[in-house]
């Protein structure tokens, strides 16, 4: 059959379903006979007759030896119309459904920011496309049959073993490849944990300001979020013993607090730890872009130091490689490892092995290594030549010291509204995000948090230049 009889066959469905639906061919109405109705469309019959055949195989109609083709009977009466179907309302959701949806996962509510000056997001053009799809032909080339299976829950094993070499070189993180689970980012890392950890109610403490998808992952989980203060010096861990002594569990970025990029001094370190062996609750790392440090050399883990197994160590491709990979990686202590498995797999049955594999692949061959060390170099060039234009076209906006990761935090002088510059902002498509999401209590400073990894060098201006416009705007 020929794709135009079969484009005349699915209109002649199409149509005759739609009469059906809509009640202009009612229950039991005859249709008519196939010959005339082809002569009637100047189609063949046989176009007809299949036409037929495949309503009566969809149950809208019932062939009657000798007698015809009949619509069914068992219809309901008023089946409407697509096009007369009301608009739909909100879906029913269960009141743990609605709260759970409610849950704020950005500091945008419309989602995750793109383009010029959002924050925390790599250089989408920078990712090492050709070096990728070489590695990706190559292990497609080699192994097709193993990538077209269930994936191995706990993660590729090569890729595992490249992630744990790969700790113990620059991280100075010693994990055996049998500790580590690959995950779709921290995120999942976070969620698991946090699911296989907390009864719902128990006390987690959080950095306040902190990573927004972070607690809400702790919450969705029913957690009792502590907002502990988090300033130049990170997670205030005398604050948080006084808070909440018998919290579960604590998540922290050691390295560098989103937003304010605070690192934990080895005191606070150690008292973290004493903490969490004392009451026996778990600290959740997040180590997200601790290879981003601009003052100083990268500060090592806090699992480094942990001699109790209670720290979870979660890290991630988003920011060295693209957030679209979907790929990052849980250490644990050994007691976790195949819980974590277990939940992770009524989730998800595991991390896309494919893409593991191609990550596997470019390890091994060692380019992750010097696509880092070149990312740095661009991003501090990013970074210098954003504080330059800010300083040039927006004098009033106050640049926080923030030793590492992948934005700035601009203060905002107290005569500006936070909501305003931010709305004017979006306007003039700058996606920056208010300082102001990012805290779980009342907000203790007001202003913007502004990428600059994906704010090329020769369009910093540009976006300064939006910016300062942004702030006569607002
Ligand atoms: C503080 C923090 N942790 C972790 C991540 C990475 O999350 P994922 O690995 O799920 O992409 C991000 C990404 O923006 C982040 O800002």
């Amino acid at each position: 059959m020929s794709l135009t009889d079969q484009t005349r066959q699915g209109a002649v469905f199409d149509q005759l379903r739609r009469g059906i639906l809509s009640g202009t061919l009612p229950a039991n109405a005859r249709l008519p006979p196939t010959r005339a109705l082809a002569e009637e469309l100047g189609v063949a019959r046989q176009t007809v007759v299949l036409a037929y055949e495949r309503l009566a195989a969809e149950g809208y109609v019932r062939a009657r030896t000798g007698s015809g083709t009949f619509v069914t009977a068992d219809l309901p009466d008023a089946a409407p119309a697509p096009k007369n179907l009301p608009p739909p309302g909100p879906a029913r959701l269960s009141c743990r459904g609605a709260a759970l949806a409610a849950i704020p996962a950005t500091a945008r509510p419309g989602g995750i920011s793109a383009g010029l000056l959002a924050a925390g997001v790599p250089a989408p053009e920078l990712f090492p496309a050709q070096a990728w799809a070489r590695c990706s032909a190559r292990t497609l080339a080699t192994g097709l049959q193993d990538f077209a299976r269930y994936p191995d829950p706990q993660g590729y094993a090569p890729l595992r073993a490249q992630i744990a070499a790969h700790l113990a070189a620059t991280r100075g993180l010693l994990a055996e490849p049998e500790q580590i689970v690959v995950t779709a980012g921290t995120q999942q890392a976070l969620a698991v944990a946090a699911e296989l950890l907390l009864d719902p109610g128990d006390a987690a403490w959080v950095e306040d300001p902190g990573y927004i998808a972070g607690r809400g992952a702790l919450r969705a989980a029913g957690a009792a979020l502590v907002g502990v203060p988090s300033g130049a010096e990170g997670l205030d861990v005398a604050a948080g013993s006084a808070l909440a002594p018998q919290a579960r569990l604590a998540l922290v970025a050691p390295s560098h607090a989103t937003p304010l990029g605070g690192a934990l001094p080895i005191g606070q370190r150690l008292a973290l730890l004493d903490w969490a062996a004392r009451e026996k609750a778990w600290v959740l790392e997040d180590d997200c872009d601790a290879e981003f440090r601009w003052e100083g050399r990268p500060l090592p883990p806090l699992a480094t130091l942990d001699r109790g197994g209670r720290v979870i160590y979660c890290g991630t491709f988003s920011k060295t490689l693209a957030p679209a990979l979907r790929l990052g990686f849980a250490v644990l202590p050994a007691p976790l490892v195949e819980p974590f498995v277990r939940l992770r797999t009524l989730a998800d049955r595991g991390t896309g092995e494919l893409g593991q594999a191609v990550l596997a692949e470019f390890m091994r061959q060692g380019l992750l290594g010097p696509h880092v060390r070149r990312m740095r170099t661009e991003y501090m060039r990013r970074r210098a030549a954003l504080l330059g234009a800010l300083d040039r076209f927006c004098p009033a906006l106050m640049p926080l010291a923030t030793p590492g990761g992948l934005h700035l935090v601009l203060r905002l002088p107290p005569e500006l509204e936070e909501t305003r510059v931010v709305r004017a902002a979006h306007a003039r498509d700058l996606a920056v995000a208010p300082l102001g999401a990012y805290f779980l209590g009342r907000p203790r400073l007001a202003g913007l948090v502004v990428g600059f990894a994906a704010t090329p060098a020769p369009r910093a201006a540009e976006a300064a230049r939006g910016l300062a416009a942004a702030l006569r705007a607002a």
